[in-house]
């Protein structure tokens, strides 16, 4: 039998995803016709979305069996009333390695302080100025999901101590797991490092505000590939203007692209980056896509269903 699956992402992705999506669907022995741009929504089986297209009314899709979403996060589809049939966040392996790479990597320089160097080359020897071991410094990973977990595990390779913060209580080899708001207070007064990689839905909106980042040790860090509004954004522009915060690495914003005239972009210990921490890649997520639909035809469970009541 043939499947009609929908591509509704901007038009400038889909020359990427296209011939991947093809192959994927080939690959795991289905018989597809792809469509992209404007389609008959009352032929659609399935739509490969992604929560920046323009496609906000689902209920023209008649026919549609799923929306598999391109993006890890879906709190901009989860609350949409006019959706329906289930929705799959993407879980890409690509995503995950790419996500582990910016956590390991900004939590790296700001462990081995290595601004201090690369920033001073000023002729000062300062021998004075010396990391400790990595085992000395906790780490605290809050969201100890598929994205939280790979790195969590990937600081305690390096020794790190992590502690970890989920909504539902957790046991993991190696890491100190909490849940609940005692166990957010553990975690965080004793985390030199914090890195959040959370949904945003209505619990966690703002979960970083002025009374939680005032429970941090002095100097902590903070590194947020996860949501910009998990943060208080004048919470923390206060905290590290009084040093209480030592530094944030922020990928994520309220406001996206983050404004020129932000206060963020000029803040000698804030650090932007632009929503890259980990960006889907094609060729492993349309093979993601792909065995969700082969689930959706043999009528199986689908992978990574979203849970619309809880948000994420
Ligand atoms: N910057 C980027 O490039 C980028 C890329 C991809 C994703 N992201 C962000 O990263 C987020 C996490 O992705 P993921 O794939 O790891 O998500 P996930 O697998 O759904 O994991 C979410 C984690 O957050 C925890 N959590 C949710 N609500 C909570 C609450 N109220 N209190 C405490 N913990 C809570 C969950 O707890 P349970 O385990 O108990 O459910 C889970 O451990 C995404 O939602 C997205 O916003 C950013």
């Amino acid at each position: 039998m043939t499947v009609t699956v929908h591509f509704s992402a901007p038009p400038a992705d889909w020359p990427e995803y296209g011939p991947h999506l093809r192959a994927a669907l080939r690959e795991a022995g289905i018989d597809a016709v792809l469509s992209s741009g404007p389609a008959d929504p009352s032929l659609v089986d399935y739509i490969v979305y992604a929560p920046n297209d323009a496609l906000t009314d689902f209920t023209p899709f008649t026919r549609c069996k799923a929306v598999l979403s391109l993006w890890a996060g879906v709190e901009r589809i989860a609350p949409n009333r006019t959706l329906t049939q289930p929705l799959c966040r993407m879980v890409d392996p690509g995503m995950t390695e790419s996500m582990v790479e910016y956590v390991v990597g900004h939590v790296l320089r700001h462990h081995l302080g290595m601004d201090e160097h690369i920033l001073h080359q000023d002729g000062v020897w300062r021998h004075e100025v010396k990391p400790p071991l990595a085992r000395e410094r906790p780490v605290a990973m809050l969201g100890l999901g598929e994205l939280g977990r790979a790195c969590a595990d990937a600081l305690r390779s390096l020794r790190f101590p992590v502690m970890g913060w989920s909504r539902s209580q957790k046991r993991i080899e190696g890491i100190d797991c909490h849940s609940g708001a005692a166990g957010l207070e553990t975690v965080l007064k004793q985390a030199r490092i914090a890195v959040l990689l959370m949904p945003l839905t209505d619990e966690t909106r703002g979960l970083l505000n002025a009374e939680r980042l005032a429970l941090m040790p002095e100097g902590a860090v903070i590194v947020n590939p996860g949501r910009g509004p998990l943060i208080d954004d004048d919470a923390l522009l206060a905290a590290l203007d009084a040093g209480r915060i030592g530094h944030a690495t922020l990928d994520v914003f309220k406001i996206e692209p983050l404004p020129p005239d932000h206060p963020f972009w000029a803040h000698p210990r804030v650090t932007v980056t632009p929503h890259i921490a980990a960006d889907t890649k094609a060729v492993t997520a349309t093979r993601v896509i792909a065995e969700n639909i082969r689930r959706g035809e043999a009528g199986e469970l689908f992978l990574h269903l979203v849970d619309r009541a809880r948000g994420y």
